[in-house]
């Protein structure tokens, strides 16, 4: 990484912003997944280890988007469900020891519990995303976050794509700006996918909508992968474009002309783009007790397809062995549902074993992460991304801002 990191500057006894990506999923007043904040601890020990006063910021969810939806519905918003302080409990007891919180990001509060800090105490501030001046990159909002501190130091890759006040023009105001631990293994992975990766190099890809994954498929084809595994609802936009049924699938059908085009493309360069032989669907009318395993070219009108079916296990399964670098992002159906769940999992069990076989395998997003756990498997995986959208945006090779705002090596 040419970006300079929190081993480049001294912060021994210096107050340090570290924008982190707090934002998990929080249920009933606790954190459900910690996987981010564990993802960020390398940073925040290393920083009270040299006796820095650690002052973290992040968002969490969109509260400010929710609000507005609440209005024009006359409906009740309740910001309480996007405070970050269960997260500050959380950390708390993953560090051993007291965080503190300020229950406002910006002004009086957060800066007087700032100069009340001593070298080594941890400061988590409130929610970003209360002001409106975050994700429109305000500068003044930006001045304000920067005034409570000495050193800029972001950790947040699953925040980096976005140009916002707390990840990129804080810059402006708060130097030296460098990298945290996170971002830079971020960075080393996804950088060696991207630009080295060891052939042969397999992708799998899922999720709901094709249109979502178009530029990192684009870019995963220039830069020579050599399979492209696709599955979940995004697969029925290219059945749709072989003229079969997909009943009630999920389709876009806007993006028919692209999925051609793309095939077209991966053909060209020697790609091979595979998709699923069969899937799990339910018949619309009794979505309960129809569920069965049909070959793709056997789906008819009423039916919706909601997972991989078993040869196409067996099959993605068979392309992966022998990969020496795999991508994965996406689940393979509606994994949020058991028993459709199963093609996930069995491919978060299979991209493990070609792990231990020898593979770099690097996984992203929510779901393939919740896939990984589920099948017991993430301690399997090379690196296991913090980052959803960055991650796709990284690899579909365009500049991330809150990386860009860091200071070059
Ligand atoms: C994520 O969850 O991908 C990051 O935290 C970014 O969140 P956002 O999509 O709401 O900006």
């Amino acid at each position: 990484m040419n970006k300079k990191t929190i081993r480049d500057v001294e912060i021994s006894g210096k107050k340090v912003f570290i924008r982190v990506d707090f934002n998990v999923p929080v249920r009933d007043g606790k954190v459900e997944d910690d996987t981010r904040v564990v993802a960020a601890l390398p940073t925040i020990n290393y920083a009270i280890e040299k006796g820095a006063k650690v002052i973290l910021a992040s968002h969490l969810g969109r509260p400010l988007k929710d609000k507005k939806k609440a209005e024009e519905k006359g409906i009740t918003y309740d910001e309480s469900k996007y405070s970050l302080k269960p997260v500050a409990v959380r950390l708390s007891e993953l560090l051993h020891k007291e965080v503190l919180f300020a229950e406002d990001c910006i002004g009086e509060q957060a800066r007087q519990k700032v100069s009340l800090m001593k070298a080594g105490d941890v400061l988590l501030l409130e929610n970003l995303r209360f002001h409106a001046g975050e994700e429109k990159n305000d500068r003044e909002f930006a001045s304000k976050l920067a005034e409570l501190a000495e050193i800029y130091v972001n950790d947040a890759f699953g925040a980096a794509h976005r140009a916002h006040a707390s990840t990129a023009g804080i810059t402006e105001f708060l130097q030296p700006a460098v990298a945290g631990f996170l971002m830079e293994k971020e960075l080393d992975y996804l950088s060696k996918i991207l630009n080295n990766p060891e052939k042969p190099f397999v992708a799998i890809l899922g999720g709901a909508k094709v249109s979502d994954k178009i530029p990192v498929i684009e870019s995963l084809i220039s830069k020579g992968v050599d399979k492209i595994l696709i599955g979940g609802a995004m697969a029925y936009t290219f059945f749709k474009a072989h003229g079969l049924t997909v009943g009630k699938s999920l389709v876009e059908d806007g993006m028919i002309p692209k999925a051609l085009e793309i095939e077209k493309s991966a053909e060209k360069s020697g790609v091979k783009l595979i998709l699923p032989t069969d899937h799990q669907v339910v018949d619309s009318y009794d979505p309960l007790h129809s569920r069965r395993v049909i070959p793709i070219e056997f789906t008819t009108a009423g039916l919706v397809g909601l997972d991989i079916g078993t040869e196409t296990v067996a099959i993605f399964k068979r392309e992966l062995e022998g990969a020496r670098t795999i991508f994965w992002n996406g689940p393979m159906g509606m994994f949020e549902e058991k028993p459709f769940d199963e093609g996930t999992v069995s491919i978060a069990k299979a991209v493990a074993e070609a792990t231990e076989n020898g593979a770099v395998s690097v996984v992203g997003g929510g779901d393939s992460i919740s896939a990984l756990k589920q099948a017991g498997v993430a301690d399997k995986i090379s690196h296991v991304s913090t980052g959803g959208g960055a991650t796709l945006e990284f690899l579909a090779g365009k500049k991330l801002p809150g990386v860009e705002a860091l200071n070059d090596k």
